[in-house]
């Protein structure tokens, strides 16, 4: 990947990321406890994915859990980790049926053995699918990521396999959980707040970010449909002029690479 993809200057974006917040709070609204609001979350999965695949997104990248999100009471954690099994048991026949390739990125060795085991059993199942990428983000944390990918690297250069001098971003994204998928061009994030919470920071260099009121459990199909039109009426310019982007020639020019 080149430091600054320049490719996807599509109507429809290659990479939806979705921040699926709100579910707390939309189930406390109703008087009811924090998992309730989780349980209709996990329900909305599925119209979403259906909503991505109809409108030929091809990547769609979901944030499930993050690592500071192990500091939640437990039995949330608990509660979300079995949502998490029961989710994976129903859809992976779907999965495999439907040609879906399903990735992880995060931690997924911090996960309860019970909820890692059937990660594995869905990646490992799907893993010569090619029809549509469906990625969950799972104990999941951007600067850890980061952390993570500057150890691999430098255990590397210590053994001789790798030298400091040739590294440019090809080769430092290639040690992110996110090697094989291209960077997000659409970043979502439901129930209004307007921040990353560690989600894809490297990767959302040059992300279109929408933000929507609507909590996650309401976050229908129709809503998804309106992201993308909105997406669809940006101008991504990379750094470059309006003028620039709008002659066609100028989205061949080769992009910069350090
Ligand atoms: C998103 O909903 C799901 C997870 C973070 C696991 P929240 O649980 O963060 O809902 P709010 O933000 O408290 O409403
Ligand atoms: C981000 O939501 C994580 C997920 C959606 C999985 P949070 O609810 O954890 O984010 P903050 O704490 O409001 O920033
Ligand atoms: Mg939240």
């Amino acid at each position: 990947m080149t430091l600054i993809e320049e490719d996807s200057q599509g109507e429809v974006p290659r990479h939806v990321a979705i921040i699926m917040d709100g579910n707390g709070r939309w189930a406390r609204n109703r008087g009811k406890p924090r998992l309730f609001g989780h349980h209709k979350g996990v329900e909305n999965v599925r119209r979403v994915v259906d909503a991505a695949k109809e409108a030929d997104v091809p990547y769609l990248t979901l944030y499930a859990f993050s690592v500071e999100n192990q500091n939640r009471p437990k039995d949330e954690v608990t509660g979300l980790m079995r949502l998490l099994r029961e989710f994976l048991k129903k859809e992976i026949r779907n999965m495999v049926k439907d040609g879906v390739r399903l990735r992880t990125i995060g931690d997924v060795a911090g996960l309860p053995e019970y909820a890692q085991k059937i990660v594995e059993e869905a990646v490992e199942k799907t893993k010569s699918n090619d029809s549509w990428n469906l990625t969950l983000a799972l104990n999941y944390g951007s600067r850890q990521e980061t952390l993570n990918a500057i150890r691999v690297y430098a255990e590397k250069i210590s053994s001789g396999k790798a030298s400091p001098k040739e590294l440019n971003w090809d080769t430092f994204s290639s040690y992110l959980y996110t090697a094989e998928l291209p960077d997000p061009d659409l970043i979502i994030r439901t129930s209004g707040e307007h921040r990353l919470s560690n989600f894809l920071l490297l990767q959302a260099a040059y992300a279109e970010i929408y933000v929507t009121p609507d909590p996650w459990p309401e976050f229908t199909a129709d809503k998804f449909h309106l992201a993308l039109q909105d997406y669809a009426s940006r101008e991504r310019r990379y750094g470059k002029t309006g003028e620039q982007i709008r002659l066609k020639s100028s989205i061949s020019e080769t992009p910069v690479s350090v």
